[in-house]
């Protein structure tokens, strides 16, 4: 039976014609290493965008060519970006474009290749997490396994506002992740049909991690 995303109101697919050129870009597996990191960079500053709309911001007092006046600046320091190693990565750089001064953590994880269980290995956030707005970043949402994962883990540490962003979902995996923290805005980029029985995203994009840093080359 297919799964029916629309009951879980903090799962917002984005649908938008540039996001949607480009992650079929992305998905083509002639797409190369280089042109591959750069989609990412350019999908993740359009949904950044988006996702981005309710950032704190804080008065400054600055005088334009007619007159003295008072006006909102991003509060950069109130952020922390956090991708899930190591394809979350590949989609740092446009977090930072939007926001340079924001600060980052750090989440490693990869999924065991048989039980398709998410496996910790790394985990560094500054210090006053709890008194930012946390946003996690990570391409692909399949099970769920990794995404729920680090959430629990930021939550250990303090974070209490919390984002996830990602660019590709499967059903399965929008359903654990909302099952869990139906309050965590979950950000995607485009909502995909299943998974296949190696926990795949199909049609997806392949491995990610892999396909962003070249580690397997898909094709000569
Ligand atoms: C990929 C992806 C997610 C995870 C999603 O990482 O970047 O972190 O799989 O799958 P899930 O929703 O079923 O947990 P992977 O485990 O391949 O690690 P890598 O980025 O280091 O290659
Ligand atoms: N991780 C990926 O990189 N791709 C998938 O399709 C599923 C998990």
């Amino acid at each position: 039976m297919s799964i029916d995303i629309s009951k879980y109101k903090n799962a917002i697919v984005l649908n938008h014609p540039l996001i949607t050129h480009k992650i079929t870009q992305l998905r083509d597996k002639a797409t190369k290493t280089n042109q591959f990191r750069l989609l990412v960079k350019e999908v993740t500053i359009l949904e950044g965008y988006e996702a981005l709309r309710h950032l704190p911001t804080y008065n400054v007092a600055i005088e334009t060519p007619v007159e003295p006046t008072v006006q909102p600046v991003v509060n950069r320091k109130a952020l922390c970006f956090v991708p899930i190693l190591r394809a979350g990565l590949g989609m740092a750089d446009g977090m930072a474009e939007l926001v340079p001064g924001a600060t980052f953590g750090h989440i490693g994880l990869y999924r065991d290749e048989v039980t398709h269980q998410p496996v910790e290995y790394y985990c560094k956030l500054p210090q006053n997490i709890s008194e930012k707005d946390v946003y996690l970043i990570d391409p692909m949402l399949a099970t769920g396994g990794s995404a729920i994962d680090s959430v629990k883990m930021l939550k250990a540490h303090g974070a209490q506002k919390i984002t996830f962003i990602c660019i590709i979902a499967a059903p399965e995996g929008v359903k654990a992740f909302c099952e869990t923290y139906p309050d965590i805005p979950l950000y995607i980029g485009a909502l995909d049909r299943c998974l296949n029985e190696d926990a795949y995203i199909c049609p997806g994009l392949g491995d990610c991690g892999d396909r962003t840093f070249g580690t397997v080359v898909v094709e000569k």
